[in-house]
């Protein structure tokens, strides 16, 4: 027997069917600068490549249930016009999860977590250093599907220069061991990638005879 619903009810409702049934979520950790020039820093598991080339990467922030505001992160990329996202490593696991908290705007999840800022090359929003990968973005568009409590949006960004740890490297490749990215489950799980499985894609000539 399958259960059904209606998606009209309580957002809550909805919500926990989309994190309890889209995962492991990859996590974007979006750093942008505030309106007085300090940084922000937050994670996003709404989040997916879009475009090779031009290179644009994408992540749905959604309205603060508790205030209804828009979350600092937006705010900053709506009026800065750039962002960058950061991935990280298992390691850093714990200090991500801190810069999830919601801090009054303009408070510095950098120094709440303990992660160091470095300035970005090609835009003033900051990078996270102890993150092996960087994309620095410009802001490219967006879709805002509600401004109520559970209402998210689309932001896209065009990524200007990306930068790679060298440690995580090989051949040319990210090896995923390396690099050990952290997904995001419902409620609070996480999911570790330290079980890493290859299977070859099967291809249509090997199907024509
Ligand atoms: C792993 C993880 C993933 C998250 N993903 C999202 C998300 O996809 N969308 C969202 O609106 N909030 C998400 N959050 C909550 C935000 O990080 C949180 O609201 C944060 O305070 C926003 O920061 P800001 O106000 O500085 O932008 C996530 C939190 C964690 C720990």
């Amino acid at each position: 027997m399958m259960k059904s619903f209606e998606t009209n009810g309580a957002f809550q409702d909805n919500y926990k069917f989309l994190i309890g049934s889209i995962l492991p979520r990859p996590i974007a950790v979006v750093s942008t600068r505030n309106d007085d020039g300090t940084n922000n820093v937050a994670p996003f598991s709404f989040f997916t490549a879009v475009s090779a080339k031009p290179m644009i990467i994408a992540f749905c922030p959604m309205i603060r249930s508790a205030t209804g505001e828009m979350k600092d992160t937006v705010k900053n990329i709506y009026r800065e016009k750039e962002f960058v996202i950061n991935i990280f490593s298992e390691e850093l696991t714990q200090k991500i999860n801190l810069t999830s908290t919601e801090l009054p705007y303009g408070e510095d999840e950098f120094k709440f977590a303990g992660l160091t800022p470095i300035a970005s090359e090609k835009i003033k929003a900051p990078r996270v250093l102890e993150c092996p990968i960087h994309f620095e973005c410009i802001y490219r568009d967006h879709i805002s599907y509600s401004d109520q409590p559970g209402g998210g949006q689309i932001i896209t960004g065009e990524v200007v220069r990306v930068h790679i740890d060298e440690r995580i490297i090989k051949d040319g490749r990210i090896v995923t061991q390396e690099l050990k990215p952290v997904g995001r489950g419902a409620g609070n799980d996480w999911f570790k990638t330290d079980h890493v499985f290859e299977l070859e894609r099967l291809m249509v000539q090997q199907i024509q005879k």
